[in-house]
This record gives structure tokens, C-alpha cells and sequence, in this order.
């Protein structure tokens, strides 16, 4: 079994290495992402493993399958930028790693709203600098507080659940509801009466094409002034110019988020040298009321051993014809 992994980091090959002991594959480790650019030159390999940026259209699935490959592995929960239907014609497997640790997202997601608003990170600053003021560091409690949910998934769920310690009110809107939360006093409505509600709004619903630019405009409008959101989800989930206006008309009072709808272009790379031509970054990154981390919500040692673990289990079984079809890996 032969497996190019495309947008390697060297956490991955360390984890990935260490999880491959038992089963013995060949892993070659490329920090290239997997897009059209590259897609001819995978030969002689069984399977792509693959992550958040990578671009698998059409076009390089028929590739892929020209070549040979039979199976994608993708080593997130997210599967956005596959074309699964795609990949079902050629006949590749598809297979992702649906739950590695969501409470390493929620905890980051929670990390990111009481940086925001208690100004931590401005605080760690002055106090280097023998700046001891209070000036401008000014937050509110969380406590009594609305949250609004947007998919309350495995990842919402573990966040309703440490908002609900902070003694947050919750209101959620999911396709689905979850009666365990709703037995925990949560309360579904609809997204319009979660937006109008919500003084603090978290999103956590994958992106498909039906809630591309969920938040626009049109449903900044129905927001309190004054709102956190938070998107630790995916990025094309927010209209990035209409975000921008929200928070120069202050409807948005502080933005948290850990992707962003342009990242393949930006994370997981130092550009610390470069000259960044994304404009929209750029604004993002001059409001003092903005936090971004750069698609980190998933890093901890426990998420990453167990993205290893799954993603090298899954390939071994689908190649020995040991994975259902109907397992929770599979998409395809
Ligand atoms: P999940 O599949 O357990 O939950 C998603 C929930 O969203 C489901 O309850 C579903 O019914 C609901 N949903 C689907 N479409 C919706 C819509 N239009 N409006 C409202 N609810 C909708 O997924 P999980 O594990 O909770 O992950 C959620 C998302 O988090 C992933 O799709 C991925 O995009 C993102 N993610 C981000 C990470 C990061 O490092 N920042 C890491 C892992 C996942």
C-alpha cells in the first residue's frame, strides 16, 4: 500500500509515522497541496491522504483515477473541497475522520470568545511592556448571556455544553435537533430568532452549498448590535466583505475565526517575508476586535494522534475489503 500525503506538516509525519508502526505502509509526504496543478504527477500510488485545502473537483478525481488511485483518505471531518460525486463515478472510496476530537474544537471556539472578550491577549502585551492600565481591556461576563448554536453536531454539542457551565442561555438552530441538549434546556427555533437572540453566535455547521454565505448582509442585519460570532466551521460559511461592513458599522462588535474562505492561500504557512496581496485578510487583521488563529481548532496532541490512528485504519480496512459501506468514515 502505497500513500502520497499531500499538505504534510511536520506534526503530521511525526504523529503519522508513529501511528504507520503497525500497519507498515509506504507514506510519501509531500507540503505541496493536492489540486490540478499537481494531480498528474500522482503515479503508482494506492491512495492521496489528504486535508482541509486541498482541492479534489472533478478534474483531478478523474485524474486520480487515471492513475491509479482508489482511494482518498481525507484526515479531517470537513469534506467540502472533495467532489464526492465525483469520486463515486470513478469509483474511489472516499473516507474522512468524522469525530477526532470535537471538544478540541469547542474548547478552542471557547478559547477564542474569552480571548475576544476579556482582551487577554492585548493584556499579555501591555504587561511585558510595564504597562499595568486597565484602559480598553474592558469585557463582560458570560454569565446570563444568549448563545446561539449553529449546528449543534459533535463540536456544538461539546461547546453548548461548556456554555451551558458558564451559565449561558441557549438557543440553537440545526436541522436536526438533538433531544439530549434539548432535555438540557436548550431551545431550537429558527435561524432568524437564533440571529435576532444570540449575543454571543457560534457556528458549527459543515459548509454545503445551500449555506454558502450563511452569514451576509441580509442576516448581519437581523444580528444584535454588538455581537460576537465565532466561526470555527469553515469559511465560506461567512461573506467576507459583508463581515467587514458589519464590523465597521460596530452591528459587529468582535469576530472570532479560525478559517477563513481564502486560507489555502495563507494557512498553515509562514508568510512572515511576504508581501500578503489578499486585501480582505489585510482589513480583517487592522480591527482590534477581530481574532484570527489560522485553522488551529483541531490541533491538540489527542486530535492528532487520533486523525493518524483513524485515517491509516480506515485505509487498511477499505484495501482489505473490511470497511462497511455504511460506516461512519465512508462517503462514498
Ligand atoms: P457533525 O456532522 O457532527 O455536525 C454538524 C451539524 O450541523 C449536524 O447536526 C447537522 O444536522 C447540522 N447542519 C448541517 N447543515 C446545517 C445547516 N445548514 N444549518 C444548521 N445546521 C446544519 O459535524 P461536527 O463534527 O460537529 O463538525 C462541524 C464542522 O466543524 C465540520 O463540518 C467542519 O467544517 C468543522 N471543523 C472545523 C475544525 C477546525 O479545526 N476548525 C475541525 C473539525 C471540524
Amino acid at each position: 500500500m502505497k500513500i502520497a500525503f499531500f499538505s504534510a506538516q511536520p506534526y503530521d509525519k511525526i504523529f503519522f509515522d508513529r501511528l504507520n508502526k503497525s500497519h507498515d505502509f509506504t507514506i510519501d509526504y509531500y507540503d505541496t497541496h493536492l489540486g490540478p496543478h499537481i494531480a498528474n504527477a500522482v503515479k503508482n500510488t494506492d491512495a492521496v491522504c489528504v486535508f482541509v485545502n486541498d482541492k479534489l473537483n472533478v478534474e483531478v478525481i478523474e485524474t486520480l483515477s487515471t492513475n491509479g488511485v482508489k482511494i482518498i483518505a481525507l484526515r479531517c471531518a470537513g469534506f467540502n473541497n472533495v467532489d464526492i460525486e465525483a469520486a463515486k463515478r470513478y469509483g474511489i472510496a472516499v473516507c474522512r475522520v468524522p469525530a477526532y476530537s470535537p471538544e478540541a474544537v469547542a474548547e478552542h471556539t471557547v478559547a477564542m470568545l474569552l480571548t475576544v472578550n476579556r482582551k487577554t491577549h492585548k493584556a499579555y502585551n501591555r504587561v511585558r511592556e510595564q504597562n499595568f492600565s486597565l484602559n480598553g481591556l474592558l469585557g463582560f461576563n458570560l454569565n446570563g448571556k444568549t448563545v446561539g448554536v449553529i449546528g449543534t453536531g459533535k463540536i456544538g454539542k461539546a461547546f453548548v455544553k461548556i456554555m451551558l457551565g458558564f451559565g449561558c442561555k441557549i438557543w440553537a438552530y440545526d436541522i436536526y435537533p438533538d433531544n439530549s441538549l434539548i432535555e438540557q434546556g436548550v431551545q431550537y427555533t429558527s435561524l432568524e430568532h437564533v440571529l435576532e437572540e444570540a449575543d454571543i453566535l457560534s457556528l458549527h455547521c459543515p459548509l454545503t452549498p445551500e449555506n454558502h454565505y450563511l452569514i451576509n448582509q441580509q442576516t448581519i442585519n437581523l444580528m444584535k448590535p454588538g455581537v460576537v460570532l465565532i466561526n470555527t466551521s469553515r469559511g465560506g460559511l461567512i461573506n467576507t466583505v459583508d463581515i467587514i461592513e458589519g464590523l465597521k458599522t460596530k452591528r459587529i462588535g468582535a469576530l472570532c475565526i479560525d478559517v477563513y474562505e481564502q486560507e489555502e492561500m495563507l494557512f498553515f504557512k509562514d508568510l512572515s517575508t511576504n508581501i500578503i496581496l489578499d486585501d480582505n485578510i489585510q482589513r480583517l487583521m487592522s480591527f482590534p476586535n477581530v481574532l484570527i488563529t489560522a485553522h488551529q481548532a483541531f490541533f491538540t496532541e489527542e486530535a492528532l494522534k487520533e486523525i493518524a490512528e483513524v485515517t491509516l485504519e480506515n485505509i487498511a480496512k477499505i484495501s482489505t475489503g473490511q470497511m462497511a459501506d455504511n460506516a461512519p468514515s465512508m462517503l462514498t
